[in-house]
This record gives structure tokens, C-alpha cells and sequence, in this order.
């Protein structure tokens, strides 16, 4: 039986313009690592929490029921732990209030990590409504379009309805993920809460129709289509406010030949789908027009077949 195990989790670009709560992608490159060890005092703990940098986190604290991390753990270890403790060290590549899945990928990363204590691990596909726990909390709401991509990996539909069953979908080929995060926090419960709570037939029609156009332009590798149907008529005009550069980096990145520009999950960081072959100058673009505007970006550029978490040691 393992004493330590380390997991990363990826970030994500939950909605993907299209499928509000229920179609994610994972993300290449950028996430959170959780180290779980065993110890002599039941239950779950937070040894540290630590940045980028290296240093302690300036925000998130050491209590494990106000981190998304051990409350996932928690709820994992109630069920299938063997009565002793798991301490945690938290290590967050993933900025917070993002829009790229930060409480879902440590909350992910944690449940990883300590399914990999046991003597018989579950298979990753059970460990989803564990970590899901720790995403209600951060948001306030039960959806898996976060946790879902940064578990499994690629691109994954998973509506709050059918849950636990999540299906990773086809995705095209010759196609990138570019992601942009302004200098910027909103806060996916309060933006939640914004929301309007109906929505009119047209536009129900409308979105209805990009969301199985874009599936089936993905199976299809029909760029031209998926041209067509990535975009967001009904959450995207509602959230559009809160981030101020997002109206011109969108046109930057349409310009530039993206084939759809939107907000990842509640934003503030801005995402597009793009031929492989342009994703470096469309990050440029996105990246120029956002600090143009005064406000400093991270970018990144990823495949749609971003592994999902995994143990690193
Ligand atoms: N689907 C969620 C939302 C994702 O848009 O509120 C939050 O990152």
C-alpha cells in the first residue's frame, strides 16, 4: 500500500462556448498538483498550499473544509479510506477565478492522489461525484464540465442530468485550443447567480442547434462547421460585461482566422478554436489586444487531446 502519491490535474475551458454546464475540454500544459500522504490522525488535512513560486499561497488557506481540494478528498476518503489520515500539499498552477477550472483541478488532483493510497484503487471514471463535491462548493452549483475534461482528459460531455456517466467526445483533427487569461477574477458562484433563469424559444432553438452541429462537426472534422456553431447565444451576452476586453479580443482572434472566440466557463479567460497551423499568431493576436486594453495575459496553446489527470509519482 502506497505512503504518498502526487497526481496533476489539468485545467479546462468549461462550456466551450456551446454546451453551458454540460461540454469541457481539457487543457495542455497548465494545472494543479496534489501531493496526499498518510498519517497517524484520522481524517483529511492541508499540509500547505503553495503557488507558482514556490511560495505559500497568498489567498487559499490551510482549512480543509474551506479548500476544494480536501473537501473532495473528504468525501472520497468517508467512503473508501481505511480510517487513517491523509495530509495534503496543495500546489497550484492554476490562477484563481479564472475561468479555467481551478477548484475543479485541484479538487481532481486530490481525489487522484489519494485514490492511489489504496490497495485497490478505483478506476478514474468512479471518482468523478467525489470530486464534484468540491466543485459545489466553489461554485455553488453541481456541474461537472470542469472536473469532467480534467479527469478524463480531451473533450468531454457531461450534462448535470446524466451524471455520473461522462463521454469523452471525438474531436477534429489539425485543430488547437488557444486560451487566454486577462489579468482579471470574477467569480463563477456570484456569476452564476446572474444568470437569467429563462431563456426564449429562439434562442433556445438557436443554441440547440450549434451544440449537435458542433458535435457532429467535431466527429465530422468539418472545420467549416464548427465555424458555424461554436458560439454562445444565450450565456455568453449575459457575461460578456464582466470582462472588459473580451469584445475586442474576441474580433482580434476572428480576424485573425479563429474559427470561434468565447468565454471559458464564467471567464474571465478568453477561448478559441483555430487550425493548428495559425494557433501561435491567433495567441499573439488575442495577447496584444488584451494588453493594448491595459490589461496583462497569460497564454497558452493546447491540443484537444490534453491528457487528463494522472499519478506522478
Ligand atoms: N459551467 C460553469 C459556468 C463553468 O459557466 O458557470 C464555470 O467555470
Amino acid at each position: 500500500m502506497a505512503q504518498s502519491a502526487t497526481a496533476f490535474a489539468p485545467a479546462s475551458i468549461g462550456n466551450l462556448a456551446v454546451g453551458f454546464d454540460m461540454l469541457g475540454l481539457a487543457l495542455d500544459g497548465v494545472g494543479d498538483r496534489v501531493r496526499a500522504e498518510r498519517t497517524a490522525t484520522a481524517g483529511v488535512s492541508i499540509t500547505e498550499v503553495r503557488g507558482l513560486d514556490g511560495e505559500l499561497h497568498a489567498y487559499l488557506p490551510n482549512e480543509p473544509d474551506k479548500n476544494t481540494a480536501s473537501i473532495a478528498a473528504q468525501a472520497f476518503w468517508d467512503e473508501h479510506g481505511d480510517g487513517g489520515g491523509v495530509a495534503l500539499s496543495i500546489f497550484k498552477g492554476v490562477p484563481l477565478q479564472s475561468g479555467m477550472g481551478s477548484s475543479a483541478a485541484s479538487a481532481v488532483a486530490a481525489v487522484v492522489a489519494v485514490n492511489a493510497l489504496l490497495a485497490a484503487p478505483l478506476p478514474v471514471t468512479e471518482l468523478l461525484p467525489y470530486a464534484l463535491e468540491g466543485e459545489k462548493f466553489a461554485s455553488g452549483g453541481m456541474h461537472a464540465d470542469n472536473v469532467a475534461p480534467s479527469l478524463l482528459g480531451g473533450m468531454v460531455f457531461c450534462p448535470s442530468n446524466l451524471l455520473p456517466d461522462m463521454l469523452q467526445l471525438p474531436v477534429p483533427e489539425g485543430v488547437s485550443a488557444v486560451l487566454i487569461h486577462p489579468e482579471l477574477q470574477v467569480n463563477t458562484a456570484a456569476s452564476r447567480r446572474g444568470l437569467a433563469a429563462t431563456v426564449s424559444r429562439e434562442a433556445w432553438l438557436e443554441q440547440q442547434a450549434c451544440f449537435g452541429g458542433f458535435i457532429a462537426a467535431c466527429a465530422a472534422n468539418d472545420h467549416k462547421l464548427i465555424r458555424r456553431t461554436l458560439k454562445d447565444v444565450i450565456i455568453e451576452p449575459q457575461r460578456a460585461a464582466a470582462v472588459s476586453c473580451f469584445p475586442a479580443v474576441r474580433d482580434a482572434a476572428m480576424q485573425a482566422g479563429a474559427f470561434g472566440c468565447s468565454l471559458s466557463g464564467s471567464g474571465p479567460s478568453i477561448f478559441a478554436l483555430v487550425a493548428e497551423a495559425q494557433a501561435a499568431n491567433v495567441a499573439d493576436v488575442m495577447t496584444a489586444s488584451c494588453r493594448g486594453q491595459g490589461i496583462d495575459c497569460q497564454s497558452w496553446v493546447s491540443s484537444l487531446e490534453a491528457p487528463g489527470a494522472f499519478i506522478e509519482s
